[in-house]
């Protein structure tokens, strides 16, 4: 089966992620060349052993030698690029959030089933062994039959200033939150209701960075965040990820602590306590969650088979996201269902 040639555009935080998965799995796939519009960036690829470098991706999706294309620039820009992509036959890999607007979303998912070509998602945790574990013990019902999902953390957040604008990126509760979102749907289905609030700690922001969003399943579930990206460099606020049920809580003991056997290092584990019971640990095989993932969708290439992480699931956590800032903005608790 032959390789899958792949070009990343945009080299920032995520693009040398990719190229470093990839790198993992060099019998299936080859990074044919790195596209961003900074020299530094180009240097850097050249140096991380890609040999074509280039600033204007026009001039990747003009080669017939090239697969598939990972979509690794600002958000607000992942519609244009990923509609030229799908239209020169690539196929498409975006970067998440999928779009900043319901209507660019929709426009991507269109050229792709237009084009014929395969088009996944980055909602990498689908992928985490961790989370996925976490999913496994809330299937269970062991901590009850509903739960509520609390995420706790604050640090300056993404580097860059785009993150930070209303229409760009959206803030922590559209980039970093759609993680959760996306999980919230893979965990419990449809969301009914989102209440949010929010404030801009630092200056120049147009979105909120640091606030509270609660988002209400059908099902009786809530996931519950509190998030700062307002800090500054160097500085963090308290962290905090459990999972609350009737039952019991469950605790992420995190993925470098093994409370039985600290030698065991690929062996992560969760935590569950119960009443009257010692601390239950629940173990998972450590993994790279980003290179199952672009396997996976190189896999989905080279098989002809439908990626796992789709236009439906983009989708889905955008609304989810937009839901968020809405309610924040208006003070009203926004009905999704
Ligand atoms: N899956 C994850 O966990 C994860 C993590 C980080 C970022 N992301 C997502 O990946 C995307 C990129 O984020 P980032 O953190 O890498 O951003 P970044 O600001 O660090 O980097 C973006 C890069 O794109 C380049 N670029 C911008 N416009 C371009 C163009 N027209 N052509 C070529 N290059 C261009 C910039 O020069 C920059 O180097 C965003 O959608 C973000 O939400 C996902």
């Amino acid at each position: 089966m032959k390789k899958v040639r792949v070009g990343i555009v945009g080299f920032g935080q995520i693009g040398p992620v990719h190229l470093r998965s990839y790198q993992q799995f060099p019998e299936k796939v080859e990074v044919a060349a790195v596209v961003d519009l900074l020299d530094e960036k180009l240097v850097l690829a050249k140096e991380s052993g890609v040999d074509q470098v280039m600033k204007d991706y026009q001039e990747l999706l003009a080669r017939d030698d090239v697969d598939a294309v990972s979509v690794c620039i600002p958000t607000h820009l992942h519609r244009e690029l990923a509609e030229q992509a799908a239209a020169a036959g690539k196929h498409v890999f975006c970067e998440k959030p999928m779009a900043m607007t319901a209507a660019d979303a929709s426009a991507i998912e269109a050229a792709c089933s237009k084009a014929g070509v395969k088009l996944q998602l980055g909602f990498v945790r689908r992928f985490d062994h961790e989370w996925l574990k976490f999913r496994e013990i809330v299937q269970s019902k062991t901590l009850g039959d509903k739960v509520v999902w609390r995420s706790v953390a604050a640090s300056q957040g993404a580097p860059t200033p785009w993150f930070f604008q209303r229409e760009l990126g959206g803030g922590p509760f559209m980039d970093g939150a759609v993680h959760n979102y996306d999980f919230g749907h893979h965990l419990f289905g449809s969301v009914k209701q989102v209440t949010a609030h929010g404030t801009m700690l630092q200056p120049d922001r147009t979105v909120m960075d640091t606030g509270t969003a609660v988002i209400e399943y059908s099902t009786g579930d809530i996931l519950q965040m509190m998030w700062s990206w307002g800090l500054q460099a160097g500085s963090t606020g308290s962290a905090a990820h459990d999972v609350l049920g009737s039952e019991g809580a469950l605790l992420f003991t995190g993925a470098g602590k093994d409370p039985l056997d600290k030698e065991a290092s690929n062996i992560g584990y969760l935590t569950i306590n119960r009443p009257g019971r010692e601390q239950e640990p629940h173990s998972y095989v450590k993994n790279d969650m980003f290179r199952d993932e672009l396997e996976s969708f190189i896999d989905c290439i080279r098989e002809d088979k439908p990626t796992l992480v789709t236009a439906e699931h983009g989708k889905e956590a955008l609304r989810v996201a937009l839901a968020v800032l809405e309610s924040a903005e208006t003070g009203q608790t926004v009905q999704l269902t």
